[in-house]
């Protein structure tokens, strides 16, 4: 049987998405959404478990070399730079020997355009607020390091463009005004940019609307997905 864990799953769409791919072939598997947080666990969670875990603390012995395959996704601005390190190697922990780590984000490489001022307003934020947070905008990068220091073996970076597809403009210049209006608006206030939610409201506003009239004058931005691969030595671990 096919084991998959997802780490900092929020509702799990991930593992809805790849139950739905697995479902229609004759592989059977297993699924596990981890958060640290059961807030948005579904309420008929299906054929997945949820429970509740902190990726920087090692997890229970029942998961331990129990994983193919580990995805993680998103977690820039929620773990800081120091704890990559414990993160990455309580993931080599659950993985069987000779399975795979996943992990996917967005970072300063995301955020990169010659002539899209709402792209470089975006860029100057984030870099101010996780630097005062202790947080890493070269998170791929960092993930990457990590692994090869942990054992992990074929590590890989690379970098998903939405401009490789013209179907995915939509969908992205809309993705990018919910972050404006979700994660902009509250690294503004958190980092002490503005001093009230209202005027983080009313400046992320600004820059969504700003951003319209680029994408309808032909200046829609692409967006950069990274993901790190590694696998897991069969034997003979560093950790
Ligand atoms: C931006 S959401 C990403 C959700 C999901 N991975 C996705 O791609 O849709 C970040 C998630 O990380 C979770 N999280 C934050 N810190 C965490 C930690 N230390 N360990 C596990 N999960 C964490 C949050 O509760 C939240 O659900």
């Amino acid at each position: 049987m096919l084991a998959i864990a997802d780490i900092a799953t929020g509702t799990g769409i991930w593992l809805k998405d790849v139950s739905r791919e697995l479902g229609t072939t004759a592989t059977q598997c297993y699924y596990h959404g981890f958060d640290i947080s059961p807030d948005q666990f579904p309420k008929n969670p299906g054929n997945i478990d949820f429970s509740v875990h902190d990726i920087t603390k090692p997890f229970p012995e029942e998961h331990r070399n129990r994983y193919d395959l580990v995805h993680v996704r998103l977690l820039v601005a929620a773990i800081e730079e120091s704890e990559y390190k414990v993160a990455i190697s309580n993931i080599y922990a659950i993985l069987k020997p000779g399975g795979f780590l996943q992990w996917e984000e967005v970072d300063e490489e995301t955020y990169t355009s010659n002539d899209n001022p709402v792209i470089w307003e975006i860029r100057r934020c984030f870099e101010l607020s996780y630097k005062a947070e202790g947080k890493c905008f070269q998170a791929s990068a960092k993930v990457h390091d990590e692994c090869i220091a942990a054992g992990f073996l074929d590590v890989e970076r690379s970098v998903y463009s939405s401009d490789r597809d013209d179907s995915l403009r939509l969908d992205t210049e809309r993705g990018l005004a919910t972050l404006i209006e979700t994660l902009y608006a509250s690294l503004l206030l958190r980092s002490g940019q503005v001093d009230s939610e209202e005027a983080a409201i009313r400046q992320a506003e600004k820059l969504i609307k700003q951003h319209w009239q680029l994408c309808d004058n032909g200046n829609s931005p692409p967006l950069k997905l990274m993901r790190v691969v590694g696998q897991k030595q069969l034997r003979g671990s560093s950790l």
